[in-house]
């Protein structure tokens, strides 16, 4: 037999800076023309935020002399599947992109998404950079590299790791933002407070206002905390192997209360109710007092996010979404339980009955018994 070995040591460096101020948005094509990042550009962005921003953007990259063309997409979730995929990479192709070209997302997590996916697989992989435009966007899904598409299967079923270049947030965009969408947002800088940071969450409790009025200064060092906090954990498991698990906080359940919801429950509330469940089941496992159970979910209520089901989904409905997610390896739930505020971990010796019993529970899922 003869063995032949490919080394292949990655040594590849791939650090990147998140640049946060009120108002960068116009700033943009300055710093994008001292980055080596590409010749030309394609900007992707959604009906919404083209309508809002998307010519003065163009402009803007154009007044520097860089080059680049716009593409939309319809607004929405519906989006983020192979059509569009292949929509994007046509336009690619015919405006001549090559592998010195680079993608920049101008949007929420979607256009984050699917612009990362066409970039990390056109011509094995082009550079993009990321202006999210959302509350969610701009704390989650525009940092750590994860992309991808939904199929008629599920969510984010297709997609690829690839870091961004460069990120670039403009907390000024969320004026814009709707209300419904800012709680999304909200929900998951709640879950960054539990799984990381006593001080972000007594800020939390103690700031409502000033965030709900989106105070720029707050709102400003608010987003950067959530970005480092997301990049600590990613840089130390980038793929998801361990750690970045606990970014999952609330999510198991919550993936189940939107699909029981047939998607109609907001990512945010599902996710609420989902750290909700998550702290009492805490609680019964005997790993946080009663307290600290009552002040995630006095938190949640602060910021006006729902902690039970709703009487419009039946609770074994949920019960069973949740069995069928990515999380349960071989039946068994990858389940994230709190410590204590700011400290959570991956438990797996989490019996399904018990899950069972916070979902029935009458004080959680009221008229869905
Ligand atoms: N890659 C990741 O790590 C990651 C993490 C979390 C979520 N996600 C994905 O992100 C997506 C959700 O992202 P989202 O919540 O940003 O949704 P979204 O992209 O659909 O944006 C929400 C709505 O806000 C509009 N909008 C965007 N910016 C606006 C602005 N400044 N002013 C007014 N309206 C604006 C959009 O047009 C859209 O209608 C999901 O597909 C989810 O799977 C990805
Ligand atoms: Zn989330």
């Amino acid at each position: 037999m003869e063995t032949v070995t490919i080394h292949l040591k990655s040594a590849l460096d791939r650090t990147y800076n998140i640049l946060i101020e009120p108002g960068l948005i116009r700033k943009i094509s300055k710093d994008l023309k001292t980055q080596e990042i590409g010749n030309r550009y394609l900007v992707v962005t959604d009906t919404n935020v083209a309508d809002l921003i998307g010519n003065d953007f163009i402009e803007s990259l154009r007044a520097e002399g860089l080059q680049c063309d716009l593409f939309v997409i319809p607004a929405g979730e519906e989006s983020k599947r192979w059509e569009t995929v292949l929509r994007i990479s046509d336009r690619m192709t015919t405006l001549g992109l090559d592998r010195g070209s680079a993608v920049i997302a101008l949007g929420g997590g979607v256009v984050g998404d699917i612009a990362g996916f066409s970039a990390a697989i056109y011509m094995r992989g082009i550079p993009y950079i990321q202006v999210p435009t959302t509350l969610l966007a701009q704390i989650d899904s525009s940092v750590g590299g994860k992309t991808g598409i939904d199929t008629e299967h599920g969510k984010n079923l297709l997609g690829a790791f690839h870091q961004p270049a460069r990120v670039y947030i403009d907390p000024d965009l969320l004026n814009t933002l709707p209300e419904a969408e800012i709680k999304n947002g909200l929900a998951e800088m709640i879950k960054y407070a539990v799984i990381k940071d006593p001080e972000l969450f007594e800020t939390l409790e103690n700031s409502r206002d000033q965030v709900m009025r989106l105070e720029m200064s707050l709102i400003t060092s608010l987003i950067a905390r959530c970005c480092e906090i997301k990049g600590e954990v990613v840089e130390q498991d980038e793929k998801e192997g361990g750690l970045r698990r606990i970014l999952n906080f609330g999510h198991t359940v919550g993936h189940g209360i939107e699909a029981a919801s047939d998607f109609a429950i907001p990512h945010g509330a599902a996710v609420s109710i989902g750290m909700a469940a998550a702290a009492k089941l805490s609680r019964i496992e005997g790993f946080i007092s009663e307290d600290v159970e009552q002040k995630i979910v006095d938190l949640l209520r602060l910021y006006r996010l729902p902690v039970e089901i709703p009487s419009s989904i039946k609770w074994n409905t949920v019960f069973h979404h949740m069995k069928s997610d990515k999380k349960f390896v071989g039946g068994i739930p990858f389940f994230v339980l709190v410590k204590r505020i700011g400290e959570v971990f991956v438990f797996n010796k989490l019996r399904l009955e018990k899950i069972e019993a916070v979902l029935s529970d009458s004080n959680f899922s009221k008229k869905s018994r």
